[in-house]
């Protein structure tokens, strides 16, 4: 076993006689490769995190587009802390506890006027579960029952489980698993280089993308189709920004045939793009809204779905003592995550971090755009504190050269992430200038170095 792995890791390895690194099934990741040369995280505060070297690495990622505050926030760890203390647990079902109203509160008054109820769950993955399954039975309740149809778009990432990936439009995370869920269909993705390479912020074409939707409901006509899903910006595709006009275009049709618009905002949430939501800064309202990760700073799981008002009013009908929607999970609205998300949301007020992209932006994009020409990059896109850097893929072994330059950034001490060829930068919104530029020199060193 590799000797920068823990000393805890070492017992653990000696109790079960394997090599230490066995039995953990690691997640969206190349286990074999991993395995060989791991890379473990141990302790993090503020923009860095620490390894088992003892090495200093820039977040350039927010951990995973969530630590939206840095790392270790301590009004967030003391929260936890004291809420373990005082209660582990509350039933969500038919109970519940003072924390999850006020959250719930809270959450609602950040998000457009008009979405003020707030459903919780405990990932991004859930959040989109619950909200297409709050789409479908809305159209039901109201006596619309033929709307059962689920809309998402190509290239969308909607999290992993059969709904989100039924909706979803990332090959890789579809082909295993069959068929998913039936009666969904996908409009066109907005991706278009040819037009809109190298575009600073929104870019100038494709508003029309938009109208793919009127295709589909020629095709199976609007009374059958109940939600469109789709993320404001795509992040996990690696970082798709909507063209000017394209999501107002989107509502505009989703209004005219009563279809609901669902934005996943479980990476644009809170502060990413200048504002609480994405909603905001490109000023469309959906009907509802999926958010997750930055809602705790990433330090408990949570997730939640904002609906308009008068969704969740069309529920409340029938007999007193009926549960309206038939829904939730054992966690939601978990104290530990409760007094983590009340935390999060009064440290991104103490420090403006809600808004604080809207300052950096420009610094932000004049640095990602300097890569232009280094070799490989066949295009930047960027906006808020996002980026995406696209390279040529080495004919015959996609993903291969973002992942070499990924490992280069790593010995130098910056985590990025890449998906497929392309590396998407999201850093945690308390991220300084010089802290811009040290990121992207390492991506420049490491692009210059490429094979
Ligand atoms: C837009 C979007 N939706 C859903 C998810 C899934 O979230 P989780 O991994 O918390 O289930 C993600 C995760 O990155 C995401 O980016």
């Amino acid at each position: 076993m590799n000797k920068a792995i823990d000393p805890a890791l070492m017992q653990a390895a000696e109790v079960s006689g394997s090599t230490g690194l066995d039995a953990y099934w690691m997640p969206f990741t190349a286990n074999r490769q991993f395995k060989q040369a791991p890379r473990l995280l141990v302790r993090a505060e503020g923009m860095h995190y620490e390894d088992s070297d003892g090495r200093r690495i820039l977040d350039g990622v927010a951990g995973l587009w969530c630590v939206n505050a840095g790392h270790g926030r301590p009004r967030i760890t003391q929260a936890i802390q004291a809420q373990a203390a005082e209660m582990d647990f509350a039933p969500p079902f038919q109970m519940a506890h003072p924390k999850a109203f006020e959250l719930a509160e809270r959450v609602a008054a950040l998000a457009p006027a008009g979405m003020g109820k707030v459903f919780f769950a405990n990932s991004g993955s859930e959040a989109v579960e619950t909200a297409l399954k709050m789409a479908l039975a809305y159209h039901r309740v109201r006596g619309e029952a033929s709307r059962t149809r689920l809309i998402g778009r190509e290239r969308g990432y909607h999290g992993v489980n059969f709904g989100g990936i039924s909706v979803g439009g990332i090959v890789g995370n579809r082909k295993l698993f069959g068929t998913m869920l039936g009666g969904v269909d996908h409009i066109r993705h907005t991706h278009d280089p040819a037009r809109n390479g190298f575009s600073i912020g929104q870019p100038a074409h494709g508003a029309e993308f938009a109208d793919d939707l009127e295709r589909l409901v020629a095709l199976h006509d609007a009374s059958t189709i109940a939600a469109v899903i789709v993320e404001p910006i795509a992040g996990s595709t690696g970082v798709l920004i909507p063209p000017q006009g394209y999501l107002q275009r989107l509502r505009e049709i989703c209004t005219k045939h009563g279809i609901l618009l669902i934005f996943d905002e479980v990476i644009t949430g809170f502060g990413r793009t200048g504002n609480p939501f994405a909603a905001q800064t490109f000023g469309v309202t959906p009907d509802l809204i999926t958010c997750a990760k930055g809602l705790t700073n990433g330090a408990v799981p949570m997730g939640a779905v904002i609906a308009k008002t008068e969704i969740h009013d069309a529920f409340m009908q029938g007999p007193e003592n009926a549960i309206e929607f038939p829904h939730g999970y054992t966690y939601s609205a978990h104290p530990l995550a409760c007094a983590a998300g009340l935390a999060t949301l009064d440290t991104y007020a103490e420090d403006g971090l809600l808004t604080r992209a809207q300052g950096l932006q420009d610094l932000f994009a004049q640095a990602v755009h300097s890569l232009k020409a280094e070799p490989h990059v066949v295009d930047v896109r960027n906006f808020g504190l996002v980026a995406g850097i696209e390279l040529a893929s080495i004919p015959g072994a996609p993903t291969k050269r973002a992942f070499e330059l990924f490992l280069d950034c790593w010995q130098q001490g910056v985590l990025v992430r890449t998906t497929g060829d392309i590396v998407a930068l999201s850093p945690p919104l308390i991220i300084e200038p010089a802290q811009i530029d040290q990121l992207v020199e390492t991506l420049r060193r490491a692009l210059r170095r490429l094979h």
